[in-house]
């Protein structure tokens, strides 16, 4: 019997590291500067807590491990790192806009849209 054919991993899909990490850079910068989320005390002091690229870093990590790629996440858990900052729903919508805007920058194609949100949702 012939061998199914393989589906290539979201994280080689991508286009790997490299790719990742451009739309994560992008994405912090606009969620670190999203005056919509900024105006939640809490975020705002963690945002002016953490330097950027160490954020970035640990996101990147995050995603390559989590779409299939060699990385393994050493950072805190989502819960850990999030539990004291009461994000809203509508804090939640204006982090999935930013999201949003990354993906369609780099022209992610609408499969691979699809299946990171549903990482993202997950967290
Ligand atoms: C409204 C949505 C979100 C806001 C406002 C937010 C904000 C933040 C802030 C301010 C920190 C720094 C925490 C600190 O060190 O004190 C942080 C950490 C982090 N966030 Fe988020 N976040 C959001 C959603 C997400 C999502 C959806 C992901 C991943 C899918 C994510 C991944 C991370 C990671 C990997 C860290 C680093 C954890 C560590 O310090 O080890 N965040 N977030």
């Amino acid at each position: 019997m012939p061998a199914e054919p393989q589906k290539p991993s979201l994280y080689e899909r991508l286009g790997g590291i490299y790719s990742i990490s451009c739309v994560v850079d992008d994405l912090i910068d606009r969620v670190m500067t999203d005056a919509r989320l900024n105006a939640n005390p809490a975020v705002n002091e963690a945002h002016h807590k953490v330097p950027p690229p160490g954020f970035k870093y640990l996101v990147t990590e995050m995603v390559g491990w989590a779409s299939g790629g060699p990385q393994k996440y050493t950072g805190r858990s989502m819960r850990e790192s999030h539990e004291q900052m009461n994000i809203t729903p509508k804090e939640w919508d204006a982090f999935m806009d930013d999201f949003q805007q990354s993906l369609d920058k780099f022209n992610v194609p609408a499969a691979e849209q699809a299946e990171l949100k549903a990482i993202v949702q997950s967290t």
